[in-house]
Order: structure tokens, then C-alpha cells, then sequence
């Protein structure tokens, strides 16, 4: 028979004969996803394969970036077409020749278990494998908890099935999941190891799963409840991984794919899916079509307090080339053991090599003299948090730094225009807001001014995912997306504190819906001197007729500023991370209501939530409504990535679509009856249907 390109046009999987070997090549841009129409190509090339008895083997591989990157997410909250995965896993399996799996790019979820169905993988450099289901809220569906533990001890299994962590090929290779890594020529170094298996057939359902120690097991179980708390999919694939050393494995992937067709049409799942096409979404500026961003390589960092220095870690991190600049000598060599004791403390935890902190330190040089940053492609500006000072430092840099450089400012509240304005280059300005500590929080605003070319932006864009950060756009105003939404959340929570409720109650009530910190926990931790003072030098401009909270001020004056002072809305023990309740802060709090004539109620856990929420949900309206954000998921993912809202509810818009209408719209008006004037209330119903829109 000739090859398959000829005869079937329009299916996404073609096959094609390199002497004895047969080829399978799935080509379905952007990324290999496994729709029906792949699945149901890779079955009819089988049975046409079937027909070639002189074939010896066969390879399936992926046309253009990547092997398949995945089943088509899109799908899974759709009842699934035929045929589904398993059954073409079967097929292969069924293959009477060994099938050989070549991996480049990346081969997840249901990409990688139909390489796991295959009697061997091989893979280009650079290509990671993984299941992500997990992090989507389900569990692999295709006997991915099944054949991984045929290839690796248990616990390893269940370490990746419930991190869903990316594999880099390498790494795999070490622990055997793929036999071999080769650096060029995929294909016709697959087709050589399919040749010189002989014919023989390596199915891993014919093996037993791969022993581990009963302590190995558990450890990993407990580590895998931590970080996934305990959500039932993480629990549920837990239980498969370990289902695969005692049940016959026909049964066990049929339990496994009930499971996975449950938890596929959960609410969790549905939400998780939203937060993955939403960072997607995040990366596109509405209105222009696709922009070429700049290429960046060298970039600078100044002011090397301790943002400047999370920042340039980050940066680092990510591969590129850093300049660390601060005013003296003493000033920059504390930055350095600053770096190096980051370093130090993820290699304790085993996060990174020894090896790997050699080469990111190497990325990274520190210098006094500002002149060093002139061929830097973008140079990012954490100093202090002052207009004047701030708007020379920029004016210094456009007179040194190169032409078509990205000149950005970390500023978390000043007025990027007026920053702009002070430079002769105010398209290549934007606001880049990390959130502390830089090198961990997820969340990285990019901020808009009124004259930013969208080349910049785009530029912005591309970085901020390049270092691995859930980059959002956001037009310029107090506290952008993030720090403004959460601000208005905070601001209810205190109002509940005079209504009734201490911060216990409201931090327990948030903690038990799933945030990963109460705000009065978060205050602790954070420092509530800072606020303080910035709520000092506004004083004067405060309209008494407003509803204001006095107990954090009352708190400062105290010199209780949180965790740092042992003392705050909480009191902290030697020793101890998490506060306990403190009666002087509850007497506080009466004397407060009191003052105000309040007469204190007794709030439920429900009311907090709904109160806490509303307040999110209506900030959110008003900051789209003034278009400071782009759309409600980016709204969405700001709450997720930098502030602790549960990815597994997907945000507060998407949780405020998922309430009867009547409820949110009486949430609203009781918010603004207990709030009073000078508290705006935003279009929520326009919300919900452009958030709903996004499911
Ligand atoms: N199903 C459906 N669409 C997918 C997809 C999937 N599994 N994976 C990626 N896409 C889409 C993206 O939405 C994006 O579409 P858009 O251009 O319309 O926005 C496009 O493919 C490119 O993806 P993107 O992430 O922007 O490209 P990238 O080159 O940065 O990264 C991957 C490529 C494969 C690493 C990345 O897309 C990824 O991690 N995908 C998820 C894989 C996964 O979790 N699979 C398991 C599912 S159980």
C-alpha cells in the first residue's frame, strides 16, 4: 500500500513507510491536542497497518512543536466522542509490532499515556512528559495511574500523578520512563530503535508494578495530601497509583476511567479548565491583532531592596542575563548574600542542584554605576515609592539606556503616566508589579499607560510568561486589578469586625471555603505599619461622613504590627507562625463597635463568605466597567495567583456566576446598606454574563 497522505486529506493523522518501519504522524496545530478526529485517525491507520505484514515496527510521533500536548481540554466538560482514548491505546497495545512513542515538545496527560500504551519512548532534548489531570481537577483517564507505575516505583508515581509536575526528557530517561534522549533527528533515530527491537513486543500491562517501600509510599501520600489538600481527585489518584500493585489491571482502568468521568464533569474540574484558558486569554491585548514583541535577553534591575532582589532572582531563574543595580558598595554586597541565601534555602529543600544556583548566580552581576545598564533590553525600576524621585531616575535612563529598551517601573500605586511623561519615550514604558516575595508569587501586573505602544505590551506579555508568571494587563489607577480588589475585600472583613464578628471568625469562615489565608492573617504576616502609615499621610484628605474602621489603626499604636512585633490581630507565641486569638484585641474590637453605637450580632461562616465575596465581585465590576481590566478572568486569576482564592473555584466572578442571581444581587444590597456612602456599587449583572461567557 502506498502512504496515507494520499488517500485521507483532511484527517489530522497521516502515515507513511521509512523501509521496514511504519510511521504515525499527528499533525493538529497549535499543539498535537487529542480531539476525536486524532484519535479516531490513529485507529484507521492501525487497521491500515495492520495490512502491512512486512512491516518490523512502528513510531508514532507529532508533526510541528510537539508530540501531543494533551487531550483537547475543550472536550472534557462535553460527553466524549468516539473513540475515546483507551480504545486506542488498546489498538496499539493490540498492534501485533512493537509501537515505538517519539516524544518532542511535550507529551502530557493524554499525550503521554498513549505513549505510556507504546512499547517504548524515546524523546528529543527539551521535551517534557507529565499528567497534569490532577491540576485540572480529575484524574488521568487513560491508564496513566495504571502503566507509570509499570515503569517506576510507586511512590514516585504518585509524587507525579498528583503534582502533575513536567518531566523534563532527561530526567525521565533517568528514572525510565523513557529509554532513550537524543539531541537531533528525532524520526529516523526512532525508526533505528523501533528497528532494533526486533519485533518484540514490551507492553507495560503485561508487567507488574514497580515495589516501594510501605514508609516510601506513605511519605509520598502525605506529601501528595499537603499540597494538593486533600481534594477528592488527588485522593481518588492516589488510591488508583496504589490500586496498580493488587488489582488485575483490566479492573483497575475501568475504575479508573469511572473515576475520570466523574470527576471530568465536576464543577472543580470546569473551574479549573476556566483558569487554563484564561491564562491563555491573559496574553492577548483585546483589540489589536498579533504583534511581533522585541527580543529580550539582558536586563536590568535597580534598587536592590527586597524587591529588586526577588525580581532579579526571578529573572535569573528564567535564563536570562541580570544587572543588579544599587547606589554603594555596601548596598550591593547585601544583595548578594541576599541572592545567595534564596539560593541557599532552595537548595536545603531540595528544590534546586548546587549545580543549577552556579549557573543562575553566573546570570547575574551587580554594579553602582547606572551606566552599566545601557545595552539592556528592559530595565526595571524598584526603588522607593516616591513620584519625584522615581521620575528622575527615569529621565537618567532615557538619557543612558539604548532606543527600543522597555523601561518599566515595579510601582504598586504611583501614576505610571506621570512617570512616563518624565521620559522622551513614553511608548516604551509600562508598569511591571511583582508582588513579594517576586520570585514566588505567581501574579505579575503589567501595567498599561495611556501612551504604551502595544509592541511594548506585547513585549511585557511575553516576558512576564517567560518567567513562568501569570502576567495580566491592567490600565493605570489606585492599585491596578489585584491590590485595589483587595483592598475593598479587607475593608468588608473590618466592617464585619465592628458588626460582630472577630478575626478569628472571618479568617476561619475564609479559610474553610478554601482561601489559603484569612485577611487578618494575611495583615499579620504582611506588616500593618506600612498601611498605617499611608493611612496617615491621607488623613487629612478622609471624608468623615464615610464608614471608617479605626481598630488597625488603634492596633499600630499599640505597636502591634504583626507577626514582625508578635503581636497584632493576633499574638504569636516564641516560636510560633500561627497567632492565637488575643481577648485584648477582642476588647478592642467591642470598645470599637460600641463607640459607634453597633450593636454586635452574631455573624455565621456563611454571611462572612458572601460578604467577603461580594465585595471582591463588586470591585471587580467597577474596575471593568473603568476598564482598568480587560476582561473578568483576568480579574479571576488575579485572586487566584496573588491572593489565595482556591483555583478549584476559579475566581470570584466565576463563583459569582455560579450563585442564583437573586442571591449575589441581594449580597450586593446588603454590602451597600451595611457599607454606606462612599462606597460605589458596581454593574454586576454585566459581569456574570461576560464571566459566564468564558466557561
Ligand atoms: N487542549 C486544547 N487546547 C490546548 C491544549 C489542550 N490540551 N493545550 C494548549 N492548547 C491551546 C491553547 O489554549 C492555545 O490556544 P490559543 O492560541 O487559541 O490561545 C494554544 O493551544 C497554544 O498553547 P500555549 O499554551 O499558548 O502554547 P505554548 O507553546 O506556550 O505551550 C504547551 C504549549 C503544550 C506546553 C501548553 O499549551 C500546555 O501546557 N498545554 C496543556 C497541556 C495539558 O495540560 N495537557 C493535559 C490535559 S489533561
Amino acid at each position: 500500500m502506498e502512504d496515507s497522505t494520499d488517500q485521507v486529506q483532511s484527517s489530522p493523522v497521516t502515515w507513511s513507510r521509512d523501509g521496514d518501519v511504519g510511521v504515525i504522524l499527528i499533525n493538529n496545530p497549535p499543539v498535537n491536542a487529542g480531539s476525536r478526529e486524532v484519535r479516531a485517525g490513529i485507529l484507521t491507520a492501525l487497521d491500515e497497518l495492520m495490512q502491512e505484514t512486512s512491516l518490523c515496527a512502528l513510531v508514532v510521533m507529532g508533526a510541528g512543536n510537539t508530540f501531543i500536548a494533551g487531550s483537547d481540554i475543550r472536550e472534557f466538560g462535553q460527553p466524549l466522542e468516539v473513540p475515546e482514548l483507551p480504545t486506542v491505546i488498546s489498538a496499539i497495545e493490540a498492534y501485533p509490532k512493537p509501537v515505538v512513542a517519539a516524544l518532542h515538545g511535550a507529551a502530557l496527560g493524554g499525550g503521554f499515556e498513549l505513549a505510556l500504551g507504546c512499547d517504548a519512548r524515546i524523546a528529543l532534548t527539551g521535551c517534557v512528559v507529565g499528567l497534569p489531570e490532577v491540576t485540572l481537577g480529575m484524574i488521568p483517564g487513560a491508564g496513566g495511574t495504571q502503566r507509570l507505575p509499570r515503569l517506576i516505583p510507586l511512590a514516585q508515581a504518585i509524587e507525579l500523578v498528583t503534582s502533575g509536575r513536567r518531566v523534563k526528557a532527561e530526567e525521565a530517561c533517568e528514572m525510565g520512563i523513557i529509554a532513550s534522549v537524543v539531541e537531533t533527528d528525532l524520526r529516523a533515530n526512532a525508526v533505528a530503535f523501533a528497528r532494533a527491537l526486533h519485533g518484540q513486543k514490551r507492553r507495560l500491562r503485561d508487567l507488574p508494578a514497580v515495589a516501594s517501600s510501605p514508609s516510601d509510599i506513605r511519605a509520598a501520600e502525605q506529601a501528595a495530601l499537603q499540597w494538593t489538600k486533600g481534594r477528592p481527585y488527588a485522593v481518588c489518584a492516589i488510591d488508583m497509583v496504589k490500586a496498580a500493585a493488587h488489582l488485575p489491571i483490566d479492573e483497575a482502568l475501568a475504575k479508573e476511567r469511572a473515576a475520570f468521568q466523574t470527576f471530568r464533569m465536576s464543577d472543580e474540574a470546569a473551574a479549573l479548565r476556566y483558569l487554563f484558558f484564561a491564562e491563555r486569554d491573559a496574553g492577548k491585548i483585546d483589540g489589536i491583532g498579533a504583534v511581533k514583541p522585541r527580543s529580550v535577553h539582558e536586563v536590568a534591575v535597580i534598587g536592590a531592596g527586597t524587591m529588586g532582589i526577588g525580581i532579579a532572582v526571578t529573572f535569573a531563574d528564567a535564563g536570562y542575563a541580570v544587572t543588579l543595580v544599587d547606589q554603594d558598595e555596601a548596598a550591593v554586597s547585601r544583595a548578594n548574600a541576599q541572592v545567595q541565601a534564596i539560593y541557599d534555602r532552595l537548595v536545603a529543600k531540595k528544590r534546586i542542584t548546587e549545580a543549577e544556583v552556579q549557573a543562575r548566580l553566573t546570570r547575574i552581576s551587580t554594579t553602582t554605576q547606572l551606566a552599566d545598564v545601557a545595552s539592556c533590553d528592559v530595565v526595571i525600576e524598584a526603588i522607593f515609592e516616591d513620584m519625584n524621585i522615581k521620575q528622575e531616575l527615569f529621565r537618567k535612563l532615557d538619557a543612558i539606556v539604548k532606543s527600543g529598551a522597555i523601561l518599566a517601573s515595579n510601582t504598586s500605586y504611583l501614576d505610571l503616566n506621570e512617570i512616563a511623561a518624565a521620559t522622551s519615550r513614553p511608548q516604551d514604558i509600562v508598569g511591571l508589579h511583582f508582588f513579594n516575595p517576586a520570585h514566588v508569587m505567581k501574579l505579575l501586573e503589567v501595567v498599561r499607560g495611556v501612551r504604551t505602544s502595544t509592541e511594548a505590551l506585547t513585549t511585557a506579555l511575553r516576558v512576564g510568561r517567560k518567567l513562568g508568571k501569570s502576567a495580566i494587563v491592567a490600565g493605570v489607577g489606585e492599585g491596578f486589578i489585584g491590590n485595589r480588589g483587595y483592598a475593598a475585600y479587607r475593608r468588608q472583613c473590618e466592617f464585619m469586625l465592628e458588626e460582630g464578628a472577630y478575626p478569628e471568625d472571618i479568617d476561619r469562615a475564609l479559610e474553610a471555603f478554601g482561601m489559603a489565608m484569612g485577611p487578618f492573617a494575611v495583615g499579620d504576616m504582611s506588616g500593618l505599619d506600612i498601611a498605617w502609615r499611608m493611612r496617615q499621610r491621607l488623613s487629612t484628605h478622609r471624608d468623615p461622613s464615610v464608614r471608617y474602621v479605626e481598630i488597625p489603626d488603634r492596633l499600630c499604636e499599640m505597636g502591634r504590627f504583626g507577626q514582625k512585633t508578635k503581636a497584632g490581630w493576633y499574638r504569636y507565641e516564641p516560636g510560633e507562625r500561627k497567632g492565637r486569638p488575643d481577648p485584648l484585641v477582642h476588647k478592642l474590637i467591642e470598645t470599637a463597635s460600641a463607640e459607634k453605637g453597633i450593636t454586635r450580632a452574631l455573624l455565621s461562616a456563611d454571611y462572612v463568605v458572601g460578604r467577603a465575596l461580594i465585595a471582591m465581585i463588586n470591585e471587580a465590576a467597577l474596575i471593568l466597567s473603568e476598564g482598568v481590566a480587560q476582561r473578568a478572568s483576568d480579574i479571576d486569576l488575579a485572586w487566584v495567583h496573588g491572593y489565595g482564592f482556591p483555583g478549584y473555584e476559579g475566581g470570584p466572578l466565576l463563583w459569582a456566576t455560579r450563585q442564583p442571581k437573586s442571591r449575589i444581587m441581594a449580597l450586593q444590597q446588603d454590602m451597600a446598606a451595611q457599607s454606606g456612602r462612599g462606597y460605589p456599587l458596581g454593574h454586576i449583572e454585566a459581569v456574570l454574563k461576560s464571566a459566564a461567557s468564558g466557561v
